[in-house]
């Protein structure tokens, strides 16, 4: 493996970093600015590690539906006349009358999943597939010891190769990471909900007899009703930490927590503010599930005890003690939270759908990440403007997407507010470049009148 070249010769506006929905929306924005300016488009370069595009594919299971409105698409809220639209899809797939007989604004995850597919595939000569970034450094266009003025990213691609490219900003989203509680992992039986299609499809239906789903939010919902119709010979346990799964509050008046202005009211609010968004309404989206989910898993149990034959078990109140490979057995340690019993089980399969940790642009930055403030709780501070503040009076830009949540709220790692985010990502390149250039073109008048 070798770097090479130090640097490519074209400077890039800016790179993308993973191309899940966030990024494939700013490459929207970037294009269709660069139609309303042509002659002064805005270039770009984003990198996927994925071989393909694909939005959290070992999830995409039968009959699971958006949380958001198909009018929360890519695009619709910065541009409505967008070519991109969710809309503009159904149009082109020949479906567009059957989708508004059908009068659902939720659609499949598998039908968002092709929409963002088909968009993905118009911005394609834009997008580096099958390939990794490893780190980002900051350096200066003339080699001298100012504040840097461009990024060096360091690029993997599929074949080990290392190369690099160069940008004046880079736009990080890398999603958000798996979370396992501690020591739990390592095992064979032991997933996380983020790789459960894939581990499932690994294996003999026929050689899971005892599966077991951990977490009370949407994935360990949806996950225990596909274990149950996928597996009709198991038995299907649940360890839920609540008394019973709570609903996703998706009512009109808390919904407006996701609404662009409240990214404004969020960012600019006072710190109790900020307290009553997540005190009132995190029940929007952490650990809570949807109402039909819930009541398909209720029926389903009340089913069985009709019939009387019960293979789906709910331990509520419950929570992962430990987990043992105990020779070619994994057994569970499971603790009530009733009377403290310990109970232990041995499974086939393990899923723990205990959630995700949150965007942390430290890891990719590595020692970059000194240039940048952190506020009082040790987070990283951030502009208005998604960019990050940097303590080195740096004229490059490192843009968030994701990783926000305490400076912009609750939209930071869902899809609700990304169209009108990467327009403002969009805006504020532009902006900035054009204020670098005034700059440049004001030094360079003072220089040659001082001569
Ligand atoms: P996302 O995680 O989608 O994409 C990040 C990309 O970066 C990935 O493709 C990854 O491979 C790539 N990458 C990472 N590191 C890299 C590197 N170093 N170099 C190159 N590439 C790299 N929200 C919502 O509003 N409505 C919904 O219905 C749902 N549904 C939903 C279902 C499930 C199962 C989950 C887990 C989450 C949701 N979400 C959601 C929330 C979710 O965060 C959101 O839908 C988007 O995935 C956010 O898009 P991003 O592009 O920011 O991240
Ligand atoms: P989540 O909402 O964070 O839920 C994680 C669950 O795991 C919580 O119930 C949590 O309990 C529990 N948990 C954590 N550690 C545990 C432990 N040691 N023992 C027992 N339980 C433990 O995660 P998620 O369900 O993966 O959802 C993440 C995001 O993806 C959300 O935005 C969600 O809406 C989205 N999603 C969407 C879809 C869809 O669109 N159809 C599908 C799946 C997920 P505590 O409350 O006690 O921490």
């Amino acid at each position: 493996m070798g770097i090479k070249g130090r640097r490519s010769q074209e400077i890039h506006d800016v790179v993308g970093i993973g191309f899940g929905p966030s990024n494939l929306s700013l490459a929207i924005a970037l294009e269709e600015h660069g139609e309303s300016t042509p002659g002064r488009p805005v270039t770009s370069r984003f990198f996927e590690k994925q071989p393909a595009f694909g939005w959290h594919r070992d999830m995409l299971l039968p009959s699971t539906t958006m949380q958001i409105s198909f009018l929360k698409d890519l695009v619709t809220f910065r541009n409505p006349l967008s070519r991109y639209s969710f809309v503009s899809f159904l149009h082109a797939s020949n479906r567009l009358v059957q989708f508004v007989n059908n009068q659902d604004f939720f659609p499949t995850r598998r039908e968002f999943h092709q929409y963002l597919e088909w968009a993905a595939a118009g911005l394609a000569d834009r997008v580096s597939y099958g390939t990794e970034v490893t780190a980002i450094r900051p350096v200066t266009e003339d080699g001298g010891d100012g504040p840097p003025d461009l990024l060096e990213v360091e690029v993997r691609d599929g074949d080990g190769t290392v190369r690099v490219v160069a940008a004046r900003n880079v736009a990080v989203s890398t999603g958000l990471v798996p979370r396992l509680p501690d020591g739990m992992g390592g095992h064979e039986r032991v997933w996380h909900s983020s790789e459960f299609l894939s581990r499932f499809n690994e294996r003999d239906p026929e050689e899971l007899r005892r599966v077991m789903v951990v977490g009370a939010g949407q994935s360990a919902a949806e996950i225990t009703r596909f274990l149950h119709d996928a597996l009709p010979h198991a038995e299907v346990g649940a360890v839920i930490p609540s008394y019973g799964y709570s609903i996703a509050d998706d009512t009109p008046f808390a919904n407006q927590v996701f609404d662009p202005s409240a990214v404004d009211e969020y960012y600019f609010g006072t710190d109790r503010a900020r307290d009553a968004f997540w005190r009132y309404h995190r029940n929007t989206n952490y650990s809570v599930v949807d109402a039909d989910v819930i009541r398909a898993l209720y029926q389903r149990s009340y089913e069985e005890q009709v019939r009387g034959t019960r293979r789906l078990r709910f331990r509520n109140l419950t929570r992962v003690d430990a987990v043992k490979g105990a020779g070619d057995e994994t057994r569970v340690v499971l603790r009530s939270l009733l009377d403290d019993t310990v109970e232990e089980t041995a499974v086939d399969a393990l899923v723990f759908a205990t959630g995700y940790d949150g965007l942390d642009p430290a890891r990719l930055l590595g020692g970059f990440d000194r240039h940048f403030e952190r506020d009082a709780a040790g987070k990283h501070r951030v502009e208005r403007d998604y960019r990050l503040v940097s303590s080195s009076g740096m004229t490059c830009g490192v843009y968030l997407q994701g990783g926000t949540e305490h400076t912009h709220g609750l939209t930071s790692a869902l899809l609700s507010n990304i169209a009108v985010r990467s327009g403002e990502i969009a805006d504020s390149i532009v902006l900035r470049r054009t204020e670098r250039e005034l700059d440049r073109a004001g030094s360079v008048r003072k220089a040659s009148s001082a001569a």
